[in-house]
């Protein structure tokens, strides 16, 4: 059945400038797939304001609508694995970057983006976690197989009152950890003391990556700032620290010495949450629900509507996020 619905478009002018605007689309204009969603909440990641913007590395065709985040409930499915009524959660793959996402208020997907929502999560839980959640747990996931426990020392986290790192700063405090969160708002102190961090400390302090070593300090790491700063970091790990690298909000390379490789056994691994198997988001998601789910993930949460979308992706690209913003679909 054809449905009319809300959905942020981002329009391509001739002179190559983009401009948001909220519409009304049917479902007919969405591509073809075998789970209709009714989206009930959306949530905004750095990427929803690189493709709101225009960027061509996350969309290229416009019209557009992003959001790469979804919870809702299935209203049509073709797929054995999916009923009409089940409370389902899709997260990235090519959702809202080159198909119609989370920011309109139905979606649909090829059945293989698609996962059951766990029973332990409310609909506004699993999108306060989100695509930032996923990539928080899979660091954090990453750490812990690679033999980073509580007892080794100090974890730090960058980017922390953003939302992969103020996520990932209250599961590592659940889990007991010693956190440093880095951050450049002065002013978030509190907040990240709130959630769990030891420290609190100004990320102008990481820097400095002049030297091919720096005194051992850190027992693990979650970065999404790259440049001097994972350079930094690295060269500041521990014997057998481990390093976990997910974004690029300071920088999209980085250089560093070999010697924290050859002489400390340091560890440097990537995490995608995008095209990462559906097993491997699964375990996360059971985490997120169980063993890493924080006592009040609620309180990194700003709710907002639709209306509200494009100047809250404006303050991400200006790095002036603060936990995590969960966008409600429902009629306003
Ligand atoms: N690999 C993956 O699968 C994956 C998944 C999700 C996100 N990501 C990437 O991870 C990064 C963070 O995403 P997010 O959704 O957490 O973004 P976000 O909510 O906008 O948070 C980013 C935080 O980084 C800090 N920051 C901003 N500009 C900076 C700069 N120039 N230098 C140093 N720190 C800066 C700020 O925190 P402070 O003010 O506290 O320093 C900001 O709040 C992005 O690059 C995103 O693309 C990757």
């Amino acid at each position: 059945m054809r449905q009319e619905f809300k959905a942020l478009v981002i329009e391509k002018s001739e002179d190559k400038t983009f401009s948001r605007h909220i519409k009304t689309r049917t479902t007919d204009d969405l591509p073809a797939g075998e789970v209709l969603v009714k989206v009930a909440y959306s949530s905004l990641n750095y990427k929803d304001a690189l493709s709101a913007t225009g960027n061509p590395g996350v969309s290229r065709n416009f019209p557009h609508t992003p959001g790469i985040d979804a919870v809702g409930v299935v209203e049509a499915s073709d797929s054995a694995a999916f009923s009409v009524g089940d409370e389902v959660i899709v997260t990235s793959y090519d959702l809202g970057m080159g198909t119609a996402g989370g920011l309109g208020q139905y979606i649909r997907v090829p059945a293989a983006w698609v996962l059951k929502k766990p029973a332990e999560l409310s609909a506004i839980e699993a999108m306060a976690y989100g695509t930032a959640g996923l990539t928080a747990a899979l660091m954090v996931g990453a750490l812990l197989d690679n033999g980073v426990t509580a007892d080794k020392g100090p974890v730090l986290v960058t980017g922390a009152t953003g939302g992969v790192g103020s996520v990932a700063v209250s599961i590592l405090a659940k889990l007991g950890f010693q956190v440093t969160a880095a951050t450049g708002k002065a002013t978030s102190t509190d907040f990240l003391k709130s959630i769990g961090a030891a420290e609190v400390i100004d990320r102008a302090t990481l820097l400095d990556a002049s030297k091919p070593l720096f005194k051992e300090h850190w027992a693990g790491v979650v970065d999404v700032v790259a440049g001097d700063t994972l350079s930094n970091a690295i060269k500041s790990c521990q014997y057998n620290g481990v390093v976990t690298a997910s974004g690029l909000v300071g920088a999209v390379d980085f250089t560093t010495s070999i010697f924290p490789f050859i002489l400390r056994g340091v560890r440097l691994i990537g995490i995608d949450s995008v095209e990462c198997s559906m097993a491997v988001r699964m375990k996360a998601w059971n985490n997120l629900a169980g063993a890493f789910k924080v006592d009040d993930i609620m309180q990194l949460v700003t709710e907002i509507r639709l209306e509200q979308v494009e100047e809250s992706l404006m303050n991400m690209l200006e790095g002036k996020s603060h936990g995590r913003i969960v966008v409600n679909m429902a009629d306003s």
